[in-house]
């Protein structure tokens, strides 16, 4: 997956409408599709996609034992996907074997699907962490042990904040991915609260940035991308200078 675009998460729940949305683009993009639609319109709209030439990020975020996620990712490779991802929380053991599913599944010669893992999702509140996980670590410390299982299950990097991204490379290496949603132009347009732009996502030395709403609900979807991606890489370009 081509790094200096963004991924657009394509969170549509019409077909209709997502069509719509794809018919403006004359270029290949970086999509994400997530569980409302990949569980609608399954592997036929994985292979539409990748028909008009676009990569994808398969953000199914897969949790179970060990076994049923190797398997479970030996089917979702051979879908030829760029990106697939499953939670930390299944634990090291379920991580490794996700990544032997995913080797197993790719074809010959293909590139290996970037594997990821979620953390904590930005969803769970310490309360939650507290009281129902019964979890007496901060946020901040079991976010940071889980990216850790996530290394040493030797998975690609993490979704995470782009407030965090900087932090998390320092402490597990340059090689370790971050990719980051909450990517907004300007501040306080919505639910998402810890946002940076796609220029200072690119200076905390993210390495991928996921946007949709900035995209999909504006007024000129085209217009919107373009402005995005072009943040992205000027910030991209700045950071390769130093
Ligand atoms: O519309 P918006 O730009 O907020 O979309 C961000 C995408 O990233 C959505 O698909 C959302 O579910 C996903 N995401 C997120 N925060 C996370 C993990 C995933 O916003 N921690």
């Amino acid at each position: 997956m081509d790094a200096s675009k963004p991924i657009i998460a394509l969170d549509f729940q019409e077909i209709d409408q997502l069509n719509e949305f794809l018919n403006q683009f004359s270029e290949p993009l970086n999509v994400k599709i997530g569980m409302e639609l990949y569980y609608t319109t399954g592997t036929q709209m994985v292979e539409a996609l990748q028909n008009r030439g676009h990569d994808i990020f398969l953000d199914l975020k897969l949790h179970d034992i060990p076994n049923t996620v190797k398997w479970a990712m030996k089917t979702l490779a051979k879908q030829g996907v760029a990106m697939l991802n499953v939670h930390a929380m299944g634990g090291q053991a379920m991580m490794e074997a996700a990544r032997q599913g995913i080797e197993k599944g790719t074809g010959e010669g293909a590139k290996r699907p970037v594997l990821l893992a979620v953390t904590q999702l930005t969803s769970t509140s310490p309360e939650q962490l507290k009281n129902e996980q019964l979890v007496e670590a901060t946020m901040a410390e079991s976010v940071n042990h889980l990216a850790k299982l996530t290394q040493q299950a030797q998975l690609d990097g993490v979704v995470c904040s782009p407030l965090e991204a900087k932090a998390i490379k320092e402490k597990f290496g340059e090689d370790f991915l971050t990719v980051t949603p909450g990517i907004r132009l300007t501040k306080g347009q919505d639910d998402q609260k810890r946002t940076a732009t796609p220029y200072e996502a690119a200076l905390n030395g993210c390495d991928y940035i996921v946007v949709g709403r900035p995209i999909t609900q504006a007024k000129d979807p085209v217009a919107a991308y373009q402005a995005i991606k072009a943040e992205w890489q000027k910030g991209l370009a700045e950071n390769a200078l130093f």
